[in-house]
């Protein structure tokens, strides 16, 4: 006997043909109760579906179906109650219930498993997880959308300098800048709303891999869990893992999103910018400088997500090369896919509450916005619209703004005679078309940074968020 074997111990669930079991740090190395007890109340929701169905079938008596049930709604007190203790010699969380079941009503709990392999119970209850969790995840990015609306709201008229390669280049609205990152969530609830339609399949019935010999009817389990339909085929059943990946995927963008929003937070904060003041509960100090408040909050969820990619990634992985149907590599998906939905659903839930109370600090955005030749753009325009090439209105905007650096000038500063050594079309007109009120007024191409753009921003946004409020409704009433 070597040191990775122990002598046989008689009950587990699948022991009949071993003769020799693994030694206790195997069994803790292999076994999944550790993190897979997060599944128990989806596992426990579909053995009561599966029992309902062996009964309404005849494949066990309607009185055992019921025996089964009731144990099982039993065990989901236990659990709503923090009265169950999982076991790891007992590997899973579903040997974990069944031994549960049986100590509850028996020998009969053995029947539960009739026409149903583990392959197919942790595929459904991932299923159930990943549908679930994707609902919450919708909730969630609403209500960071509804914050991100009613700031943006509340400055329709706050100016502040728009950025290309982090350098001053157009003035825009705060609202404008507040709501790209509205559209950003939008997309995030859409793709977890694609994908929650490939969670919402049941593989329940696919049996270890080819289906089973038992009359069985997977129309009706895949109803009583609120599944759009079945799975076609009882291998993809079992091993497909898409609909993880795609979540994983979906979050990982949800990170990125929130890591750019969170990038700007610091730096808006910092001395430098002075454009943002963040609530003393969002951030922390030093343990050596009494001056420092630090944006902690916004600088963690930034680095979340590389955790949130590497489950991800992680997963990718350990797809790549499993062969056709199960294998204990889908073991693997668990850990990063809890990591990951949790993660990405705290960090929502305080980024949205840090965003709701974000102190905008106007008066230095504008100023901002009053330096770096934010105008340049509009200066060259002016040219462009009184018939002179782009080109060449480039040109010679580029020489003033030359000019005016090493003179400590603006454009505005320029005297008319002096901007007309330049090009005969500069007129009186030039100084209130590159004011910059006017120049953000003046942007008024679909989705552009004038305030009527805006409202026309704010006012599909309130469209967005109640169709997603229904939709939630609607999955809530099903799921
Ligand atoms: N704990 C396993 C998992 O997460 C459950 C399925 C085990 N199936 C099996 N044939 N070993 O994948």
């Amino acid at each position: 006997m070597t040191g990775h074997q122990a002598p046989k111990q008689p009950d587990k669930l699948w022991s009949g043909r071993f003769t020799e079991v693994a030694g206790a740090d195997l069994n803790r190395f292999w076994s999944s109760i550790g993190f897979d007890r997060k599944l128990a109340a989806f596992d426990l929701r579909g053995s009561i579906a599966h029992a309902r169905m062996l009964g309404a079938t005849g494949i066990i008596a309607l009185e055992e179906s019921c025996a089964l049930i009731e144990g099982l709604e039993s065990l989901q007190e236990d659990l709503a109650t923090g009265q169950v203790a999982f076991l790891e010699e007992d590997e899973d969380i579903h040997m974990n219930i069944e031994r549960l079941l049986q100590a509850k009503i028996g020998s009969l709990a053995g029947k539960l498993h009739t026409a149903r392999s583990r392959n197919d119970q942790v595929a459904l209850d991932t299923h159930l997880y990943v549908r679930e969790n994707s609902l919450h995840t919708i909730r969630l990015l609403a209500r960071f959308q509804q914050t991100l609306w009613t700031q943006a709201h509340g400055h329709i008229d706050t100016l502040m300098p728009g950025y290309t390669h982090m350098q001053r280049a157009q003035p825009i609205l705060f609202a404008h800048h507040l709501m790209a990152y509205f559209w950003m969530a939008q997309r995030d609830i859409e793709r977890m709303q694609d994908g929650y339609r490939r969670a919402n399949i049941s593989p329940l019935g696919a049996g270890a891999l080819a289906g089973t010999t038992f009359p069985i009817d997977r129309q009706q389990t895949s109803a009583e869990l609120g599944f759009a339909g079945v799975y076609p085929n009882s291998m993809d059943a079992v091993s497909d893992r898409d609909y993880v990946v795609e979540h994983l995927a979906a979050n990982a963008l949800i990170s990125v999103h929130l890591s750019r929003l969170c990038e700007e937070i610091v730096l808006w904060m910092s001395a430098e910018f002075g454009f943002v003041s963040l609530s003393d509960a969002f951030c922390s100090g030093s343990s050596m400088m009494p001056q420092k408040k630090n944006a902690d909050l916004a600088e963690l969820v930034r680095a979340k997500t590389g955790r949130v990619t590497a489950a991800l990634m992680g997963m990718l992985m350990v797809l790549k090369g499993t062969p056709l149907a199960y294998n204990k590599d889908f073991q693997e998906d668990k850990e990063g896919l809890f990591d990951s939905v949790e993660t990405v659903q705290a960090s929502l839930q305080h980024i949205t509450a840090m965003m709701a109370v974000l102190q905008v600090k106007k008066d230095r955005m504008a100023e901002a916005a009053q330096k770096g030749f934010l105008d340049a753009t509009d200066a060259a325009d002016y040219l462009a619209k009184r018939g002179v090439p782009f080109r060449e209105a480039h040109e010679i905007i580029g020489k003033l703004v030359r000019i005016c650096l090493e003179s400590g000038r603006a454009l505005k500063d320029l005297p008319l005679a002096e901007l007309q050594r330049y090009h005969a079309a500069f007129a009186e007109d030039f100084y209130t078309s590159i004011a910059l009120p006017t120049l953000i007024g003046l942007r008024q191409s679909e989705g552009g940074t004038a305030p009527s753009r805006v409202q026309e921003q704010l006012d599909k946004g309130r469209t967005c968020l109640a169709q997603t409020e229904a939709w939630i409704a609607e999955k809530q009433a099903v799921s």
